[in-house]
């Protein structure tokens, strides 16, 4: 496939040419090649008309007026609950609260689920968590006394299901681990973590930073309980996220922050709480964020997400082809022996995981590498990307990531590994 080409199925040119920044030069000198979107993903035009469009025409306060604005205001945020609710298969918009992002999300069901928990009880996460999905609960334990414990991970990068018996005590009340893992791509085998917890009445929280922006999630299906996302991985605005929780679960949990807007009645003695989603939403909160957030859901559905799907998927094969044989060349031309210095740190193959590749090069340090390779305008992350267990486990202190969109293409891979190439000639 040619630099421009695109599948038959879909157009990523098209697509491409709705992300301005996909047109930027890097250094002024050479076009952007952006492999970091699990970090980040950018943005399309039509959420940033949308957002600019709600800042022009209904900007004002939610919930609190009773003017023309405020009401037009509140009508915009709660439709962006709806496309939220609609995105991932919720029963009810109410069960969908906004929150900063995936880490917002989680540190309130840390706190308000938290609350709720008894000394001894037990919370099981794994060694690949995202720190985000790790310390909240390290806090939680310091602060009440619960016990946590981890699941292991397999030697392919995945969170390791048949530990399930031995770490999922009748003491555990909640099970949170990552849907999809920001480090190996691996996609968690959610029915076992689901039987497992349900065997011993546990909840099941799921990281879904990583895989919201995949396309639709469908959390009844899942069977799980809560479920955390983060706009600005799906191609929607910094700054806002959601966490998705069964109507009767949240409905019976404390707040986590306190302030305008949670209560029903507030004395100087005492106050009570308002009915979800607004119990969980103090303070005014990113109306506009939340606008683009419904305004990139709506984005997404007017692309062919199989065909998306298909495309990144046959990109991140290239990748993982291209990582094995990066530094072979060199063997051929230079004697020197530099095959094989590229380890993928997760499955091999494009089965069962997302295109987000991790890989470690001996004698490079990731950090060199993104250097020399943000000189040829490929945007990869390098270190342990907030999964510093997961790498200690394995005696790395850092790897390189390429994460894909749908709005790569092949240019993209080939700057990444000619980029490559480049590095290790310099570095090893
Ligand atoms: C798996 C996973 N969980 C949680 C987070 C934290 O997301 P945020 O920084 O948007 O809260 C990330 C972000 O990289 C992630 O990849």
């Amino acid at each position: 496939m040619g630099a421009a080409e695109s599948t038959q199925a879909f157009d990523v040119e098209a697509v491409r040419a709705q992300f301005p920044i996909l047109r930027s030069l890097v250094h002024g000198r050479v076009p952007l090649h952006y492999l970091d979107n699990a970090a980040t993903s950018q943005v399309p035009d039509a959420v940033l008309a949308a957002m600019r469009r709600h800042d022009e025409t209904h900007r004002a306060n939610v919930k609190r007026g009773v003017h023309f604005l405020a009401e037009a205001a509140t009508d915009a945020y709660d439709a962006a609950r709806g496309k939220v609710a609609r995105y991932l298969n919720a029963r009810a918009d109410r069960e969908v609260i906004f929150t900063s992002g995936t880490t917002g999300a989680i540190n309130l069901v840390a706190h308000a689920f938290g609350a709720t928990l008894k000394p001894g009880d037990e919370v099981v996460v794994s060694g690949l968590e995202h720190h985000s999905n790790l310390v909240p609960w390290q806090l939680l334990r310091d602060r009440s006394g619960i016990r946590l414990k981890f699941l292991p991970v397999t030697d392919e990068g995945r969170i390791d299901t048949g530990a399930l018996d031995r770490v999922v005590s009748e003491r555990c009340k909640l099970i949170a681990v990552t849907h999809v893992s920001n480090v190996t791509g691996a996609i968690t085998d959610v029915p076992l973590i689901v039987r497992a917890a349900r065997t011993v009445g546990a909840r099941v929280l799921l990281d879904g930073a990583q895989r919201a922006s995949h396309g639709p999630v469908d959390v009844q299906g899942l069977g799980v309980d809560f479920y955390a996302i983060s706009g600005h991985k799906m191609f929607g605005p910094t700054g806002i996220g959601a966490l998705w929780g069964r109507a009767e679960i949240l409905s019976t949990l404390p707040p986590f922050l306190g302030g305008g807007e949670m209560i029903r009645t507030v004395t100087l003695e005492k106050s009570t709480w308002a009915d979800i989603p607004a119990r969980f939403e103090a303070g005014t909160p990113a109306i506009t964020q939340a606008v683009g957030l419904g305004a990139a859901i709506d984005w997404h559905a007017s692309v062919d997400n199989a065909a998306a799907t298909i495309h990144t998927a046959k990109l991140a094969e290239r990748v993982l082809d291209g990582l094995g044989a990066v530094g072979g060349k060199k063997r051929l031309d230079g004697g020197r022996l530099s095959a094989g210095r590229v380890r993928v740190i997760g499955p091999q193959t494009m089965e069962r995981r997302f295109p987000v590749i991790a890989f470690a090069v001996d004698g490079a340090h990731p950090h060199d590498i993104c250097q020399i390779l943000d000189g040829h305008g490929v945007a990869l992350r390098g270190g342990h990307h907030c999964a510093q267990p997961f790498h200690e486990s394995r005696n790395l202190t850092g790897t390189t990531r390429a994460s894909l969109a749908l709005y790569n293409n092949a240019a993209d891979v080939d700057a990444l590994l000619t980029g490559l190439d480049d590095a290790l000639g310099k570095l090893t």
